[in-house]
């Protein structure tokens, strides 16, 4: 077999067999295959697309390219999330403690943010002592003891998606179904889960801002997941607004342990709860989703998902104490300046990709895959779609600190940028759109 031919084949249209793609992922591992032949085929794959078996093979090699975790020994259902990510999307802090506390074990691998939309392991090494790097060992035993864990992605960990992903990264190829979808449920499915719940996310702060692009996401994850043997099921949800109230590291932090303590905002308690509902249906642990979500909001009730996450914030390092006086163990920004609104109305538009975008220009986020994030800094929302403002009230909070006051004119005019005020009443937008 010759990669050339592999790679003329999917340029005219051809569909390789599962031979052929086991041929290309271990000639990406090993450089029998180089990266600049792996270039040329995924323009091809971005062009001429993959059917249902061709990625199917492709996520089962990638999958095999490292370690696949066996979870076996840890009893009771193992389900974990993935999200495609958006603005003040903090979701995974809140449901997987939820889901430990009913009977779910969730062992998370997550990622850091990049532009405008943030990452669960900066939010999660914003509490001191935190650490997001356990060996496998610990990584067990962190699951086991807690009924979650929560840590970034090792080297061992589907590294044919390492390599394939900064090269579409380098190519223009990252928006290929396909490859999304391989690249996606490689990494998951390797974390030794029994099942997988995904948000798929879309409008204006989304990976995927159209519908219809998303829907065709979550369509490829649920049916390569389901042909993999893997129970997946998808929820696509709205993008367009941040996601509750704070925008950055500790900020997010600290409201989801307010969600914990039964005291966050609506929005984000709504999507987190339908998530972790179908985490109960996914791991078994519940006989349908009214049952589910009653057995989620018990958890919150009576503290015991709240307990689940000082229990994984001990067992990693970090300092529990947060659980209670989030306000004394996080960093706190050193300048909080506000945005007021200049004419009176309801809020019709809060762009969450230019809100994520201002709290990135405050230090929050990162605009290279290497850059540091200032855990203090980001926003924090005063209204959301559907509020009435006056002249001269508070829209939103900046926090940041000195070190980036360059960078507030900027931030201020973007963040004023994604506002829209009209005098005409707007309901709040749906934000659990489709089940798939
Ligand atoms: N997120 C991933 O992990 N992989 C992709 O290809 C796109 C988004």
């Amino acid at each position: 077999m010759r990669a050339v031919d592999l790679i003329r084949k999917k340029r005219d249209g051809g569909e390789f067999s599962g031979d052929e793609i086991r041929f290309l992922v271990a000639g990406l591992g090993d450089g029998t295959v180089p990266t600049y032949q792996w270039s040329a085929l995924t323009m091809a794959i971005y062009w001429r697309g993959m059917t249902a078996a061709e990625t199917a093979a492709l996520v089962d090699a990638m999958l095999h390219s490292g370690t696949v975790l066996d979870l076996a020994d840890i009893p009771g259902p193992k389900v974990d999330k993935h999200s495609t990510g958006g603005v003040g999307d903090k979701t995974s802090l809140i449901l997987a403690p939820i889901a430990a506390a009913c009977g779910v074990t969730v062992p998370m691998v997550s990622g850091r943010g990049l532009g405008h939309t943030g990452g669960t392991l900066d939010k999660l090494e914003s509490i001191p002592g935190f650490r997001i790097d356990l060996d496998l060992d610990a990584y067990r035993r962190v699951a086991r003891e807690c009924g979650l864990v929560l840590v970034g992605q090792t080297a061992e960990i589907a590294p044919a998606d390492r390599v394939l992903y900064a090269l579409r990264d380098a190519t223009a190829t990252v928006e290929s179904i396909p490859l999304i979808t391989a690249s996606i449920l490689s990494k998951k499915l390797a974390e030794g889960i029994d099942a997988l719940v995904l948000d798929v996310k879309t409008g204006d702060g989304a990976f995927m801002s159209r519908t219809e692009d998303a829907r065709a996401l979550a369509a490829s994850m649920t049916t390569i997941g389901r042909a993999l043997g893997k129970p997946v099921q998808a929820l696509l949800t709205n993008m367009d607004v941040p996601l509750g109230c704070s925008v950055g590291n500790a900020l997010e932090v600290s409201e989801s342990i307010a969600c914990l303590h039964g005291k966050g905002p609506d929005d984000l308690m709504e999507v987190s709860l339908e998530l972790a509902a179908e985490m109960l249906l996914l791991g078994g642990v519940a006989k349908n989703r009214e049952d589910a979500l009653s057995h989620c909001r018990r958890s919150i009730a009576d503290g015991s998902a709240l307990e689940r996450f000082r229990r994984v914030v001990i067992a990693q390092g970090g300092d529990g104490r947060v659980c209670d006086e989030p306000e004394n163990v996080l960093p706190r920004a050193e300048r909080i300046e506000w945005v007021k609104a200049e004419q009176s109305g309801y809020v019709h538009r809060l762009a969450a990709w230019s809100v994520g975008h201002a709290s990135m220009l405050l230090g929050a986020g990162r605009t290279t895959a290497e850059g540091r994030v200032d855990p203090a800094a980001g926003i924090v929302l005063h209204r959301k779609v559907g509020d009435f403002v006056k002249t001269g009230d508070v829209l939103a909070e900046l926090h940041f600190n000195p070190s980036f006051e360059h960078a507030l004119p900027a931030a201020r005019e973007m963040f004023k940028q994604a506002v829209t005020i009209a005098d005409e009443p707007v309901a709040r937008p749906p934000l659990i759109l489709e089940r798939l």
